[in-house]
C-alpha cells in the first residue's frame, strides 16, 4: 500500500475550548504519533481572515491555537506543522484552481447558501441576497482545495459540515487533471463519526458562535467556575438522575475511562447532587489538563518558541510546495 498523507487545517479564529480538544485536537495529536503515514497540520490563517478583520485578535488566536496543539503533544518531529500564510504557493495554486472551478458549483456551497438564505429571511425577497458576503467567503472552498492539493493529501479528516468542500476539491482536481494531465492527487474524505461533539454551558453544541464554551487552558480556578455554570435541571440531591442527554455527564464521559464513567453513572442513579457532579467533572478535566496547561502557559509567554517551530514547519512544507508548484506552472503554461 502506498504511504498515506493525512492533512488537517485549523482555522485560527477563536480560543481553543474543550469541544475543540475532544473533537479535533486529541484525535489529531494521537494520529500524529502514527509513523506509518505522513501528516500535515496547518494553521489556516488566510481562512481566518475571511471571518475576522481584527488583526490583534488574529495574532492572539494563532498563538493560542499553535500553543495548544504543541502543549498537547503534537509530534512535530514527525508531522509538518506550519502556517498556511507561510506557504505562498498555496495562494498561487488557489488562483489556478479558481480559473477552473465552476461558479455554478460554488453557488451551491452550503455555507454560502445558508448566508444567502439568511439575507432573504431577514430582509425579504427583494433584499440583496449577497449582502455582507465577500469574495473570500464565496471562494473559501477553493482555498481549502489548494491547501489539500498542494501537499498531495490522500486523507482529510473533517467534520460532517466539510464533506461538501472535499467533493469540490475532488471536482476541481479532476478538472485540472483532465485538462492538463495527471498532476493532482484526489483526496479521500475521512468523516470522524465516533469523535464526540460536546454540548456547551447552555446545552446547545459547544461553539464560539453560541458563546457557551469552556476554554481549554483557563486557570484551574476559572475552569472550575465555567463548569459550575453548566445548566442543569432543578432536581435535588438524593433524586436519581438521568445520564442521557445530560451535559455534565456527557463531558465527563469524553474525558473519563470506562470505569470512571460507570462509577459516575452509578452516582447519578444514587442521586448525586449537581454541585458534586460538577466538582467531579472539574477534578477530572483538571487532572488531564494540568500538565499541558503548564506547557501552554510557557509557550504563550515565549512566542519565539512557537515561531521557531512554525518556521521549521514552513521550511519543510516549502521544500515540497515550491518544486511542485513549478511543475504545475509548467503544466498550465505560465512557467518562466
Ligand atoms: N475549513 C476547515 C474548518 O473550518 C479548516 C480548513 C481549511 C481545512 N483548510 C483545510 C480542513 C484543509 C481540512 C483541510 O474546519
Amino acid at each position: 500500500m502506498a504511504k498515506q498523507t493525512w492533512l488537517t487545517g485549523i482555522t485560527t479564529s477563536g480560543t481553543p475550548h474543550i469541544g475543540n480538544y475532544v473533537g479535533a485536537i486529541r484525535p489529531a495529536v494521537q494520529a500524529s504519533q502514527d509513523l506509518t503515514r505522513d501528516g500535515f497540520y496547518f494553521l489556516a490563517d488566510y481562512h481566518a481572515l475571511i471571518k475576522s478583520q481584527d488583526p490583534a485578535r488574529l495574532v492572539q488566536s494563532r498563538q493560542e491555537i499553535a500553543a495548544a496543539w504543541l502543549a498537547l503533544g503534537l509530534n512535530v518531529d514527525h508531522v509538518t506543522f506550519y502556517r498556511q500564510s507561510d506557504v505562498p504557493e498555496i495562494m498561487e495554486l488557489t488562483w489556478m484552481l479558481n480559473c477552473l472551478a465552476a461558479k455554478g458549483l460554488m453557488n451551491r456551497a452550503h455555507a454560502y447558501k445558508a448566508l444567502v438564505q439568511a439575507n432573504i429571511d431577514q430582509s425579504g425577497a427583494d433584499a440583496d441576497p449577497d449582502k455582507g458576503i465577500s469574495m473570500g467567503l464565496f471562494g473559501y472552498p477553493i482555498l481549502m482545495a489548494a491547501d489539500i492539493l498542494m501537499f498531495k493529501a490522500t486523507h482529510v479528516p473533517v467534520g460532517r459540515d466539510q464533506i461538501q468542500h472535499l467533493e469540490m476539491t475532488r471536482d476541481v482536481a479532476q478538472r485540472f487533471n483532465h485538462i492538463y494531465g495527471e498532476h493532482l492527487v484526489l483526496p479521500e474524505v475521512v468523516v470522524e463519526e465516533d469523535t464526540a461533539v460536546l454540548s456547551g454551558l447552555d446545552g446547545r453544541k459547544m461553539s464560539k458562535s453560541y458563546d457557551n464554551t469552556i476554554p481549554l487552558f483557563d486557570t484551574a480556578r476559572k475552569l472550575r467556575k465555567s463548569i459550575m455554570k453548566i445548566v442543569t435541571n432543578s432536581q435535588e440531591p438524593g433524586e436519581p438522575k438521568d445520564t442521557a442527554g445530560n451535559t455534565v455527564f456527557e463531558i465527563y464521559q469524553a474525558f473519563a475511562s470506562a470505569e470512571q464513567t460507570a462509577a459516575l453513572a452509578t452516582a447519578y442513579a444514587d442521586g448525586i447532587g449537581w454541585g458534586d457532579a460538577k466538582q467531579q467533572l472539574f477534578e477530572l478535566i483538571d487532572s488531564v489538563l494540568a500538565e499541558p496547561r503548564e506547557r501552554y502557559e510557557h509557550l504563550m509567554a515565549h512566542p519565539d518558541e512557537i515561531d521557531a517551530v512554525l518556521e521549521a514547519g514552513a521550511k519543510r512544507a516549502r521544500a515540497l510546495s515550491a518544486p511542485y508548484l513549478d511543475e504545475l506552472r509548467h503544466a498550465v503554461g505560465i512557467a518562466r
